[in-house]
């Protein structure tokens, strides 16, 4: 197949995104107009001039502008608005299901509550399920950078919204802040009844990867592309079927690859492990899914097969019910049989 037939096949294929920053979609407009709406002196002179400023050596280099983007996020309609223009993107790309971490301390530090952010996700969440029919899961995600104590006080804080919940994650420095350092806050998740993630071998190494199994107990790793550097870890990873949600266009901004030519993600999926396609922080990193299809198309030899066996893996390492897990998955082999 040609390329550009190989991207018609990502646009038409059902997909499910599992790893996606609610706070990582906020777009330079976006967050122009919510600056201006607050009275926000921005360190910016225009939406170019945010846009411009997208340039990334590592992780932390990223998280610093993140985290001061996130600062225009106020009021519930912001929230919504936020969720609502990422769910919109979501049915223009055939992305019928999304699990979306949210960093709940982010705002809780700037004296923003569940209480906002939380009702207008839900009502995001909502209209999508009504008026684009996709389905939308929340993950809380812990800040590694701060201590476990505050993740502690963070799911406790979370009581009230747990149904909407249906797992906890771990993001933000990884260097520094290994997975072994949450395994109480883990442990109560566990108890409470939360499917469980954690970022692991972004920038971190592999016995980051090995804690977060066999301490955190996850059931996703995210990233996890230096995995590659321990073959006893390929070898668990493939037995146990551990999903690996992988983020290309991101690895590229945060120099984890110098070019998408070398990335991985390819090798992966042949060695048999669950890998599959997501965007991560997707206005920051300069694509959403499908653009990052397109970008591994363009710069690897990717065939039609390992297209469809992607867009299948994230069905499959999705935590929907087996039911609907099997209908998407009728769906990809009906339209990959004619
Ligand atoms: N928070 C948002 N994006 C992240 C990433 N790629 N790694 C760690 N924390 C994050
Ligand atoms: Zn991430």
């Amino acid at each position: 197949m040609q390329k550009n037939e190989l991207k018609q096949l990502v646009q038409q294929l059902p997909k499910a995104e599992l790893h996606l920053h609610i706070e990582g979609t906020l777009e330079p407009a976006l967050m122009w107009r919510l600056a201006k709406k607050h009275n926000i002196a921005l360190p910016f002179s225009s939406v170019e001039a945010i846009q411009q400023a997208y340039q990334f050596n590592n992780l932390q280099s990223f998280l610093d502008l993140y985290y001061q983007g996130a600062d225009v996020l106020r009021d519930e309609d912001d929230f919504f608005e936020l969720m609502w223009a990422y769910l919109s993107k979501c049915h223009e790309q055939n992305i019928v299901h999304v699990e979306v971490m949210f960093d709940p301390q982010t705002h809780t530090t700037r004296d923003i509550g569940y209480d906002v952010f939380m009702p207008g996700f839900a009502k995001a969440i909502e209209k999508a399920k009504a008026e684009l029919d996709m389905s939308a899961y929340l993950i809380l995600s812990f800040l590694r950078h701060m201590s476990e104590d505050s993740a502690i006080e963070t799911l406790e804080q979370a009581k009230p919204y747990y149904s909407m919940i249906s797992a906890v994650g771990l993001d933000s420095s990884e260097l520094g802040n290994p997975p072994s350092k949450f395994q109480r806050v883990f442990a109560q998740s566990a108890a409470l009844g939360f499917n469980l993630v954690a970022h692991a071998g972004e920038e971190g190494p592999p016995e980051y990867i090995w804690e977060a199994i066999n301490l955190l107990k996850v059931d996703r790793i995210d990233h996890g592309v230096r995995s590659s550097e321990d073959p006893k870890l390929m070898t668990y990873l493939k037995e146990q079927q551990i999903p690996l949600t992988v983020c290309p266009l991101s690895n590229l901004k945060l120099c984890v690859v110098d070019d998408i030519s070398q990335h991985n993600i390819v090798e992966l999926l042949h060695d048999g492990l669950l890998v599959m396609v997501n965007s991560d922080d997707p206005s920051y990193f300069g694509g959403y899914l499908n653009e990052n299809f397109y970008a591994l198309i363009d710069k690897l030899s990717l065939s039609s097969q390992d297209i469809v066996a992607l867009a299948s893996n994230s069905i499959t390492a999705s935590f929907l019910p087996e039911n609907e897990k099997q209908h998407w998955l009728n769906k990809i082999q009906e339209i990959t049989s004619n």
